[in-house]
């Protein structure tokens, strides 16, 4: 991808559907036979690796402008294959539905990932304590249950796909489960709109104590997926860091809460509606912040690296303490390269901002991080060119074509016939 920096944008942007949402939503609809539907779901990378691994198990899939029929019917295969998990993660969320409805569920093992080790004990913890028998070899991990009972388990942490597969287990179990320290993130509340709307008794979506009342049965069921809050921030720190006026729309603002009070603390002027946030400001009046991620409703990590573009051009120094995952700060030896002064030690990166950048060649080396070097790329000034965008294509829609229709100068070199000018 070819970013040539400088430009200011301006402009309103429409939000897809939340890819955090979308790829848990498909694999629930393994839950019920028939055709689910959903709307609003986002032409994205991660979506066709979900959509293969649904086919893989005997699914119909169908996706055209936005709306996905999966058809369940047919489904005969309880396995998802290494080629598919190792390409995505969410992969493994098709494990609590299976075994509910099938009684077993065959996943290559995910293994390590470019954002640390990524373990998934409090899945298997779960679903163990669910009456699931857990056996590993050969790179998977199969669970098999005659029938899942219902369990009273508090999370050793709020993790999103424990409390995902665990959710999506126990709506078919026996009995009342009750998962207490549960993740809150709007795409769980989201999911369990549709589990609701599928027939299952959910209360507590949103807090971080779920029950869920096991039912005999689910049946199929029509949802529209939530805006993704992540492509919102992105799109804002865009404007912000190019001193531009940018309105993002297809989200409550009310989830961006605190990333917002961040903006307006470092200077960026925020002004929200009810379905749309509006940012404005001049990078040569922003000041710099600390930022510690945290689930939510914490400061995400997913808007971390894109952040750190932010503050790099912020002055005074800024701390940013990653608490999720190990390994995210792999992204700032190449945001260096752009000009950025970050000093990382351990889970704190500390960032001496007011820094001019200048445009070069980097790799991205995962999703976030791409996003942010090509922020970062329309923040510098002259030529970025960034490697590896397929990262970027997993999560963002039409991510160069929204940010030209803001005004940015940016394209895709598909076989390198774009370049920048050599320096
Ligand atoms: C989801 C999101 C991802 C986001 C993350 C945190 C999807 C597809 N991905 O990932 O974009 O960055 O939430 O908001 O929705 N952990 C354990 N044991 C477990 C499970 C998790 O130790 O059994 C640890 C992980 O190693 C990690 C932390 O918990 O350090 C957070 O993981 P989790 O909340 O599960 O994130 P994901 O669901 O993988």
């Amino acid at each position: 991808m070819i970013v040539r920096g400088g430009r200011r944008l301006s402009g309103q942007v429409t939000v897809s559907g939340a890819k955090n949402s979308a790829l848990k939503l498909m694999a629930a609809a393994l839950l019920a036979p028939g055709v689910s539907v959903l709307h609003n779901v986002p032409a994205i990378q991660d979506v066709s690796t979900m959509r293969e691994v649904l086919e893989h198990l005997g699914a119909r899939v169908d996706f055209a402008d936005g709306t996905m029929t999966i058809d369940t019917v047919d489904v005969t295969s309880q396995v998802a294959p290494y080629e598919l998990v190792q390409r995505m993660r969410a992969s493994i969320q098709i494990m609590g539905p299976l075994v509910a409805r099938f009684g077993q569920a065959r996943v290559a093992m995910p293994g390590g990932c470019n954002l640390g080790p990524r373990k998934i004990d409090i899945h298997l913890r779960g679903l163990a304590a669910m009456g699931g028998t857990v056996r590993s070899g050969h790179g998977f991990v199969e669970v098999t249950a005659d029938k899942l009972r219902a369990i009273d388990m508090f999370l050793d942490y709020p993790s999103v796909g424990a409390t995902e597969n665990l959710l999506m287990a126990a709506v078919l179990a026996e009995g009342t489960t009750t998962l207490e320290n549960a993740a809150r993130e709007p795409e769980i509340v989201d999911l369990c709109k549709f589990l609701v709307s599928m027939g299952a008794e959910i209360e507590g979506a949103g807090s971080s104590t779920l029950r869920i009342t096991g039912v005999n049965e689910m049946h199929t069921a029509e949802h529209t997926v939530l805006g993704d809050r992540i492509e919102a921030g992105t799109y804002l720190i865009a404007g912000a860091v190019t001193g531009g006026e940018v309105e993002v729309t297809g989200i409550s603002p009310h989830v961006l809460d605190l990333f917002l009070s961040k903006l307006r603390s470092i200077g960026v002027q925020v002004h929200e509606n009810t379905r749309s946030v509006k940012i404005w400001g001049d990078p040569t009046s922003y000041v710099g912040v600390d930022v510690a991620t945290l689930p939510y409703p914490g400061f995400a990590t997913d808007l971390q690296a894109q952040m750190m573009v932010l503050l790099s051009l912020a002055q005074g120094v800024s701390v940013v303490t990653e608490n999720v995952f190990e390994n995210r700060f792999g992204f700032v030896d190449e945001l260096a390269r752009l000009g950025a002064d970050i000093r990382v030690n351990g889970n704190h990166a500390v960032i001496t901002g007011g820094r001019a950048l200048s445009g070069a060649i980097v790799r991205c080396p995962d999703l976030r991080a791409g996003a942010a070097l090509a922020i970062a790329g329309l923040a510098a000034e002259g030529c970025t060119e960034l490697r590896d965008v397929y990262h970027i294509d997993r999560g963002y829609e039409r991510f160069e074509e929204k940010l030209r229709a803001l005004g940015a100068d940016v394209e895709r070199s598909v076989a390198g016939e774009v370049s920048c000018p050599a320096t």
